[in-house]
């Protein structure tokens, strides 16, 4: 985390500086670092690296003498010194288009304390939070104190993304400006609830610890549906003026693909149950084509229309529509390739194609094909913009299948069904063709699935 790119560029090159602690507690409040006025001419921005890890915004304190630095109990657990100790200070030169567009904080308590239960308003917050630590640097991992009406509080940066900075690219820091996104989030158990966070509040879903998989009956996949939500809904949460300083592109479409009987129609039945918004639409390839002409074209069409009517007349602010297409093998395949010499799968590619990379592409939509032939799939279809995002959903492993296991064995389990000697653990261990003869030697109907 220590300044990667930022580097120190004082002319003192990183002197070193005895640690005192803050000369009062209002002053520890303010995340500040306090020098005597002397030292404080020495540092050109007013901004220290210290211990070549965090930025704090010096003052002057009368109190602090010359060669020291005030550093309140966090920043000095941070930065791993106690008073008395010495720690490296450098001058801090930020670069250009240093502004934050975005920060997500951990809420917690200073003390922990119980029975607290506390309901913070997110926009009075991020408003004051705002005006009290302006063009302060804030970076990730950092940890700072503050007060809110009366109770004293920190906060952990967890993401500082910079304008123009893309979301992929590495956490790191940025000055906190007067129209720097925030959102907030709270552990479940922290007792803290934040609220009046409309438009943050799915960010829950992308917790990975967040997904039961398990209770939807899908076992096996969590690494994958981590995968789905970090790249496709991830960029989601953050509304349209975020989004476009962030330089932002929402990934339009992704592609789950891999070996069939691997969950991947489970999946489509089960993904609206994480989502917050809309219900997604899901069809199935070999239903939507028709033998009629231009019927399997105007099936897709109609798909599209909920979503286009939102984007007319709601524009950025409309909902994410989600549009599910299992088996999309059964119309997508490559165009040309169909000797049926109608052309109908041709058009049905375009078609898709101008609804997410068109011309007048649709925002507010993401695709999800899935297919268990992705060789079949029309190379157009694959590139970025369009089902630019492949995830594998392969065979499942150890762990996986113990998951699925249990998943299919948990009713007769229930109604005593299952013999007691059934060690799932066991059976979870073993690779396909070993199947039969544990089936056997254990008797259990052969296959539950
Ligand atoms: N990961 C999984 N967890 C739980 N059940 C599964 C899983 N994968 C497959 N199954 C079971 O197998 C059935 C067939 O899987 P399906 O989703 O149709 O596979 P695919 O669409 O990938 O070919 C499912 O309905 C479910 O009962
Ligand atoms: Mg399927």
């Amino acid at each position: 985390m220590a300044g990667r790119y930022h580097q120190d560029q004082g002319g003192d090159g990183g002197a070193s500086m005895e640690v005192v602690s803050t000369p009062n507690q209002e002053l520890a409040l303010t995340n500040c670092a306090y020098v005597s006025p002397a030292d404080l001419r020495r540092f050109p921005n007013g901004l220290a690296l210290v211990a070549d890890a965090w930025v704090f915004t010096l003052r002057d304190h009368n109190a602090v003498a010359s060669g020291r630095i005030a550093l309140n109990a966090i920043q000095r657990r941070q930065a791993k010194v106690s008073a008395g100790d010495s720690v490296t200070v450098s001058s801090f030169v930020p670069p250009d288009d240093f502004k934050l567009a975005l920060l997500t904080l951990d809420l917690d308590y200073a003390k922990a304390r119980a029975n607290r239960n506390d309901e913070l308003d997110a926009v009075v917050l991020a408003q004051q939070l705002r005006k009290r630590f302006l063009n302060q640097v804030m970076t990730s991992g950092q940890r700072v104190p503050f007060e809110f009406y009366g109770t004293n509080y920190v906060f952990t940066v967890n993401q500082a993304l910079l304008e123009g900075q893309e979301s992929s690219t590495p956490l790191d820091r940025g000055f906190l400006s007067s129209d720097t996104y925030i959102i907030f989030e709270a552990a479940p158990n922290s007792g803290i609830k934040v609220i009046n966070q409309k438009e943050a509040a799915s960010s829950k879903l992308f917790k990975h610890k967040e997904f039961n998989l398990e209770k939807l009956g899908i076992g096996g996949l969590s690494a994958e549906f981590t995968d789905i939500f970090r790249r496709a809904f991830a960029s989601r949460v953050f509304p349209p003026h975020v989004v476009s300083k962030l330089g932002i592109k929402h990934v339009k479409g992704i592609l789950l693909y891999g070996p069939p009987g691997t969950g991947k129609t489970l999946m489509a039945r089960q993904i609206g149950k994480l989502l917050n918004g809309k219900d997604p639409k899901i069809v199935n390839g070999p239903e939507v084509l028709s033998k009629f002409v231009g019927e399997t074209e105007k099936n897709v069409r109609d798909l599209f229309a909920d979503a286009e009517n939102e984007q007319r007349t709601r524009g950025d602010q409309s909902d994410l529509h989600v549009i599910i297409f299992d088996e999309i093998d059964a119309i997508c395949k490559s165009r040309g390739s169909t000797r049926d010499g109608t052309g109908v799968h041709d058009s049905i590619v375009n078609q898709l194609l101008t609804k997410i990379d068109g011309v007048e592409a649709l925002n507010n939509v993401l695709l999800i094909g899935m297919t268990n032939r992705k060789d079949l799939l029309d190379e157009a279809l694959l590139r970025p913009g369009r089902l630019e995002v492949h995830i594998e959903i392969n065979l499942p492993d150890e762990n996986g299948r113990l998951q699925i296991l249990q998943i299919h064995t948990n009713k007769m389990k229930e109604n005593s069904f299952l013999s007691p000697d059934i060690n799932l653990q066991e059976l979870g261990t073993l690779r396909q063709g070993s199947r039969e003869s544990l089936a056997t030697q254990n008797q259990i109907p052969s296959s539950p699935m």
